[in-house]
C-alpha cells in the first residue's frame, strides 16, 4: 500500500476524515473530538499507553504509575495525534505522489516532518521524550501503533494479541508477556482493520476471521469478537528478513554437521523428503534449508498458503494458493496448483504444507517422474507422518484401498526428517528416516539418525543430547554413488565405534 493511502486509513481514525478515505469507514468509532488542551498533560498519558516503549526511563514510568490513566489525558493524546497526523499529510503534499521517491525514503522524510510538527507543537519536552512521541506518533500514523517496535524488533520471531491489555511475545523460542499494549479495544480493533484492509481483507460480524500478510510477508491471523471471547484476538507469525540457514540450525544445535551433509547429499540425488513436525517446529524453515541445497539451472516451483519460502535460485516460479471471495467464489486450492504445476514443466516442485486431497497428487508426481520433490506434514513421529500422508491421501475422495495408498507412500517418499521442539524451547531434528518398503500391510522405515535423550539435560534444563547415527547405512546411499556424489565416512559413523572396528 502506498503511503498516501496509509495515511488515509490513519486519517480514517478521525470521524471527520471517515468521508475521504472510504476504505477506512467500516472503523469502529474513532477518537472522540478531542478537546483542545496543553499537550503536557499528553506526555503522562503517553507512557501510561505504552510502558513498553524502550526508551522508556525509569522516571516516565514512575510517572505513569503517579498519573492515573484518564480518559481525558488519553483524549489530549489522541487529540494531539490527530493534528498531527492531518498536518502531516497537508505537509507532505505532492511529495506523496512523487514517483521518484521510494516507499523508504517518503516514510523516512514523513518521520522528519512529523518531527518539525512536534517541534511546533511547542510541547515542553526533553530531546529524548521528544523523539519518543515522534516514534509512538509516527507508529499510530503511519504504523501499527504499539505493535510496531516488536514489528522491528528482530529478536521477536512471533506476537500473540490476547485482548488490547496482553500481547506476549516469542523470543528464542520463549515465550513472554511483553509490556505494550493498547488503548482500548477499539484501538486494537483499529490496527486490525488497517492491517486487514491494507491486504483489500476486510473482517467484520459476518466474517470476524481473517488471514493476512503485512507487506514485509509476515503472517497474520485475525480474530474478533463475539468469536474472540476476551477482547480481539491477533497472532503474527513474522518473517524472517534473514532466513535461517543450514548453518544456523547446526549452530543451533537442531542438525548436526554430518545430517546436514547427508542431507545435501540426498536433496542433489533427487530424492523425494517429507518434513514432519508439530506446529512451529521448524517445518517451513528446515525445508528452505533444504530447497537450498537444490542445484542452481533446476527449474523450481513451489506451491504455499502463504508465500514464506525463500529460495535464492534464479530459476523459481512461486505459486501461492487463494481462499474464496465474499460470495464464496474463485477458490484456488493448493491441489489446483498442484495439478497445474505438472504443466509447467518442474523439476522439482516444492509444497509448503500438505494438509489435504493434495497430498495424493504430490505422491503421485513424486511416483511419476517429478522425483527430488520435498514438502512437509504435521506430525508428531516419522510412523506418524505416514499415518497422517495415508488420512491426506483419503481426503482427495478416491476412495482408494489402503493397501493402494500405502504402496504409493513406501514408493513416493524415499527420507522423513522429524522436527521436534523438545520442552527446552530448542527445536531439533529427533529423526532422518528412510521409507524402506512394504513389509505385507505395514510400510517399514529404518532410522538413520535419532536424537539421543539419554544424554539428559543440563542444570538449565537444557538437553545436552545430539542427534546420532544409527550405523544404519540407507539403502538410498547407491543411488548416490551411481551419481557420483561422495559422503565422508564419518557420516554414518557412530561414536566410539573406531576403538571396536578399527
Ligand atoms: N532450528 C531452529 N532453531 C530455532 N528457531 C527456529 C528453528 N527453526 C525455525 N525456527 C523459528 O521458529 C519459528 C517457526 O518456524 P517455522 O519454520 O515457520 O515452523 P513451522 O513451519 O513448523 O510452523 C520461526 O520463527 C523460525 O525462525
Ligand atoms: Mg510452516
Amino acid at each position: 500500500m502506498k503511503l498516501s493511502e496509509r495515511i488515509s486509513v490513519a486519517r480514517g481514525e478521525a470521524p471527520a476524515a471517515a468521508a475521504v478515505a472510504p476504505a477506512a469507514s467500516a472503523a469502529p468509532a474513532g477518537a472522540p473530538a478531542a478537546p483542545r488542551q496543553s499537550a503536557v498533560t499528553a506526555l503522562p498519558s503517553i507512557s501510561a499507553a505504552s510502558p513498553a516503549s524502550p526508551a522508556a526511563g525509569a522516571a516516565h514510568a514512575t510517572a505513569a504509575a503517579a498519573v492515573p490513566h484518564s480518559s481525558q489525558s488519553s483524549d489530549a493524546l489522541s487529540g494531539l495525534k490527530q493534528r498531527v497526523g492531518e498536518t502531516l499529510f497537508e505537509r507532505m503534499g505532492a511529495r506523496v505522489n512523487d514517483p521518484n521517491l521510494g516507499e523508504g525514503d517518503l516514510l523516512a522524510s514523513a518521520r522528519d516532518i512529523l518531527a518539525e510538527i512536534v517541534e511546533s507543537e511547542r510541547v515542553p519536552l526533553s530531546s529524548e521524550e521528544r523523539q519518543r512521541l515522534v516514534k509512538e506518533i509516527g507508529d499510530d500514523v503511519l504504523g501499527y501503533g504499539p505493535l510496531q517496535p516488536l514489528l522491528e524488533d528482530p529478536a521477536v520471531t512471533e506476537i500473540m494479541v490476547n485482548g488490547p491489555d496482553s500481547i506476549f511475545i516469542e523470543r528464542k523460542g520463549r515465550l513472554t508477556l511483553s509490556g505494550a499494549r493498547f488503548r482500548s479495544e477499539d484501538h486494537l480493533r483499529q490496527v486490525i482493520e488497517k492491517i486487514v484492509t491494507r491486504v483489500g481483507r476486510r473482517i467484520d460480524e459476518s466474517s470476524p476471521l481473517v488471514d493476512a500478510r503485512l507487506e514485509d510477508g509476515s503472517r497474520v491471523n485475525a480474530v474478533i469478537p463475539p468469536l474472540a471471547v476476551n477482547g480481539s484476538s491477533l497472532t503474527i507469525r513474522k518473517f524472517a528478513a534473514d532466513p535461517l540457514k543450514a548453518s544456523d540450525l547446526v549452530a543451533f544445535g537442531s542438525i548436526s554437521p554430518e545430517m546436514a551433509e547427508l542431507l545435501d547429499a540426498c536433496v542433489k540425488a533427487h530424492l523425494n523428503i517429507i518434513v514432519s513436525g508439530g506446529t512451529g517446529t521448524g517445518k517451513t524453515t528446515l525445508l528452505n534449508v533444504l530447497s537450498s541445497f537444490i542445484p542452481a539451472g533446476e527449474r523450481i516451483i513451489t506451491i504455499e498458503d502463504a508465500v514464506e519460502l525463500q529460495l535464492q535460485q534464479d530459476h523459481v516460479v512461486r505459486l501461492e494458493s487463494r481462499p474464496a471471495n465474499i460470495e464464496g467464489k474463485g477458490e484456488i486450492t493448493i491441489r489446483d496448483l498442484l495439478k497445474n504445476s505438472l504443466r509447467m514443466r518442474p523439476d522439482r516442485i516444492v509444497v509448503g504444507e500438505c494438509r489435504s486431497g493434495e497430498a495424493l497428487d504430490m505422491l503421485q508426481a513424486m511416483n511419476t517422474g517429478h522425483d527430488g520433490s520435498l514438502s512437509t506434514v504435521h506430525a508428531n513421529s516419522p510412523r506418524d507422518a505416514v499415518s497422517r500422508l495415508e488420512t491426506l491421501v483419503l481426503m482427495a475422495g478416491m476412495d482408494l484401498p489402503l493397501r493402494a495408498i500405502r504402496e504409493q507412500i513406501s514408493s513416493a517418499v524415499d527420507v522423513i526428517v522429524q522436527l521436534t521442539r523438545l520442552r527446552d524451547g530448542t527445536r531439533r531434528v529427533t529423526h532422518v528416516t528412510e521409507v524402506h518398503g512394504m513389509e505385507g500391510e505395514i510400510v517399514t522405515l529404518q532410522d538413520v539418525f535419532v536424537f539421543d535423550y539419554a544424554a539428559g539435560v543440563d542444570a538449565d534444563g537444557r538437553f545436552l543430547g545430539k542427534p546420532r547415527p544409527t550405523g544404519v547405512r540407507p539403502r538410498f546411499t547407491d543411488r548416490f554413488d551411481d551419481l557420483g556424489i561422495t559422503l565422508s565416512p564419518r557420516v554414518f559413523e557412530v561414536e566410539g565405534s573406531r576403538t571396536w572396528n578399527p
